[in-house]
């Protein structure tokens, strides 16, 4: 099993290139299934969750090829309109193939992902917007069963904000017959990307980027053509882990092809924690001239701070002046990364779902275990930023979501590397 071995202590500098977003790829690849024809996306990054996606959608007779940057797919003819447990209990987000099937084909089965190391994550919220908009759903040995002539449009007041939930609604209200509004939708950048590329295959979405969508259905996407060379967006999470390890380092370095107005909160609290910060249209450059302050937060949906940047942050109060705290209200249990602080050094008690960090001067480096992909990330920070060598185990869940993230860390001047 890969290993990444850190040496720590290099301050980063020089510059990176953020690869497209792998929350946005995702859906977007999910909502190929929904479009007539064949279909080209670029800016996809090289990830595993990528090639699982493409996986799943090659099990069920999707044809597609992908160089690295550019995925083409054509769902024109689809065998089987079933996501194999095998597949899905490896990513989670296998579920958003369940609108766009039932939507085009008037069949699914899915198998139900299962809980998962940062929560129970269930996906009653998905399910019970399909049931109203029409949807039969059963539940068999692990199964989704989900079918319907055609969907039609409804009003759905989700009872809390779900990302993957709001997406899959979204792709299933396009080929809906009438209207259908989605209240207390997520707004995350990512489900604005998808939307955008639903428009552009066809769809008829009102309110994008607010947590009101409005889709008119349509009989089908048929406007690929428009569709073609679509763009995922930057990955915002990529780029604020990257600029909290320079921080974390006292380092300076210019993230590039990324996009600051998607990290509002992120860049507020790395000011905060002293980092000076400037922008342009597609690049953030950070440098930490001292040691960083502490911060406090809580995760929230979008635009408030991300549950997805929260271990990264944590890495870095471990080193800060002062106590940071801490609270996490979006997943019961995505704290796993704390245990695993401590073994650099890091002073961090837990009650409940709040953290409280008091920064330590230095953290020195030991064996680590990577346990979900972020809490991964927030350990290659701490190591990065550690007194001597720091070897971390199971690294497969960083492959997920981090392209190529011993190369990208090299090229800033880090001393990082893939071992066995
Ligand atoms: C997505 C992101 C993930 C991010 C998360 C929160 C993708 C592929 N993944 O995950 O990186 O951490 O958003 O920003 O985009 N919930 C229910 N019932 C449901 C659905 C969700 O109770 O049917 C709960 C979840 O357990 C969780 C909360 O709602 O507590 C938010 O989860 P959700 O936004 O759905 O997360 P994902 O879409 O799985």
């Amino acid at each position: 099993m890969d290993k990444l071995l850190v040496l720590g202590g290099a301050p980063l500098q020089g510059e990176v290139a953020i690869s497209g977003a792998k929350n946005a790829a995702l859906p977007i690849l999910a909502a190929s299934l929904l479009a007539s024809h064949p279909v080209t996306i670029g800016n996809v990054p090289r990830l595993n969750d990528i090639t699982t996606m493409l996986a799943l959608l090659g099990d069920m007779g999707v044809h597609h090829s992908f160089d690295g940057k550019t995925v083409t797919i054509d769902a024109s003819d689809i065998r089987r309109p079933l996501a194999s447990y095998e597949l899905v209990r490896t990513m989670r987000a296998s579920i958003l193939v369940l609108g766009p099937l039932l939507a085009r084909f008037g069949q699914a089965v899915v198998s139900l992902p299962g809980g998962c190391a940062i929560g129970a994550r269930p996906v009653d919220l998905h399910l019970k917007g399909l049931t109203a908009m029409g949807a039969t759903i059963k539940v068999e040995k692990g199964y989704i069963h989900a079918s319907a002539s055609r969907l039609h449009g409804c009003r759905l007041v989700l009872d809390q904000v779900t990302v993957t939930g709001t997406e899959n609604l979204l792709m299933a209200a396009t080929l809906a017959q009438g209207r259908t509004i989605i209240e207390n939708a997520a707004r995350e950048p990512e489900v604005s990307d998808l939307a955008h590329f639903l428009v552009a295959l066809g769809a008829r979405i009102d309110g994008i980027g607010t947590d009101v969508l409005e889709v008119e259905g349509v009989r089908a996407l048929n406007n690929a053509g428009n569709a073609r060379d679509y763009q995922v967006l930057p990955d915002r999470i990529e780029t604020g882990t990257y600029l909290t390890a320079a921080a974390l380092t006292g380092g300076c370095i210019r993230t590039t092809c990324t996009r600051p107005e998607l990290l509002d909160a992120v860049l507020a609290k790395l000011r905060e924690a002293g980092a000076a910060i400037t922008t342009g249209d597609h690049w953030i450059e950070l440098s930490m001239p001292r040691r960083p302050k502490a911060v406090s937060f809580h995760t929230a949906p979008h635009p408030a701070f991300p549950t997805d940047m929260q271990a990264q942050l944590m890495a870095l109060n471990t080193i800060a002046e002062g106590v940071g705290i801490i609270t996490e209200t979006i997943f019961e249990n995505r704290f796993m990364h704390v245990l695993e602080l401590r073994r650099l050094g890091a002073q961090i008690a837990v009650e409940g779902n709040t953290a409280v960090c008091t920064g330590v001067e230095r953290l020195n480096g030991a064996p680590v275990m990577a346990t979900d992909l972020r809490a991964s990330a927030s350990l290659v920070l701490a190591a990065l930023a550690a007194e001597g060598e720091t070897v971390i185990d199971r690294i497969y869940h960083i492959d997920r979501g981090y392209e190529q993230i011993e190369t990208k860390f090299s090229q800033l001047g880090a001393e990082i590397r893939r071992i066995c």
